[in-house]
């Protein structure tokens, strides 16, 4: 279930292109309907999300923070990740998906290949359960999961770190996170 800011009227190409187990609605909607419910808006947006709706879900937060975009916003020392985390009560944050281009994601995912040539995708929560069922997903999409531990530890895979937006296998990615 995908939705936008603009409502579900303005996603009918996209739902057409993917096929026909998808559908648009409203954020509202799409949050309550989601086991895994991906967030990936604009991080200056975050006050907008259906909060209410993320309670008890498990939110992929995709989010980087770009004040050029997103304006000027005091995170008061926490990381991106655990800021989105305070204004999202009850919700079992994890940070995936950040640090990779979404269309690296579409085309470099390889199933067929071992763990260790995959192209790692660096993950952090304070939920060790939630973590381990993003990182089963990240598995299943043919990329290699690394666990970069907590909300305020993926301060390490952030814009102008490092891992941001490189393209390495597992052991590189380890490697760097933990230097
Ligand atoms: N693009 C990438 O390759 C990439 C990779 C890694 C991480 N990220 C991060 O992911 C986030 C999204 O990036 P993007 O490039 O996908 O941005 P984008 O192209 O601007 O898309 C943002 C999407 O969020 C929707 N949206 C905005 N406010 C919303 C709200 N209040 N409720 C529901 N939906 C809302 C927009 O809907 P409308 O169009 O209807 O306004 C749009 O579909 C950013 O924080 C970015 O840094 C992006």
């Amino acid at each position: 279930m995908l939705s936008n800011s603009r409502g579900p009227a303005t996603l009918t190409q996209t739902v057409a292109d993917l096929g026909p187990s998808v559908r648009a609605a409203t954020a509202q909607e799409a949050a309550q309907w989601g086991e895994l419910v991906v967030e990936t808006v604009p991080f200056g947006r975050y006050a907008d999300l259906p909060e209410q709706e993320l309670q008890g879900k498990i939110v992929i937060d995709t989010a980087n923070f770009y004040p050029g975009r997103d304006g000027q916003i005091d995170l008061g020392g926490l990381s991106e990740s655990a800021f989105m985390a305070r204004h999202l009560p009850g919700a079992r944050v994890v940070k995936a998906f950040n640090a990779i281009a979404a269309a690296q994601l579409r085309d470099q995912g390889r199933p067929e290949a071992a763990l260790e040539e995959r192209r790692a995708i660096p993950v952090a929560s304070d939920d060790a359960d939630a973590k381990a069922q993003v990182m089963e997903l990240i598995e299943a999409i043919g990329f290699a999961p690394v666990d970069g531990g907590t909300l305020e530890d993926s301060k390490r895979f952030q814009p102008g770190t490092p891992p941001y937006g490189a393209d390495l296998n597992a052991q590189q990615l380890r490697q760097l996170l933990s230097s």
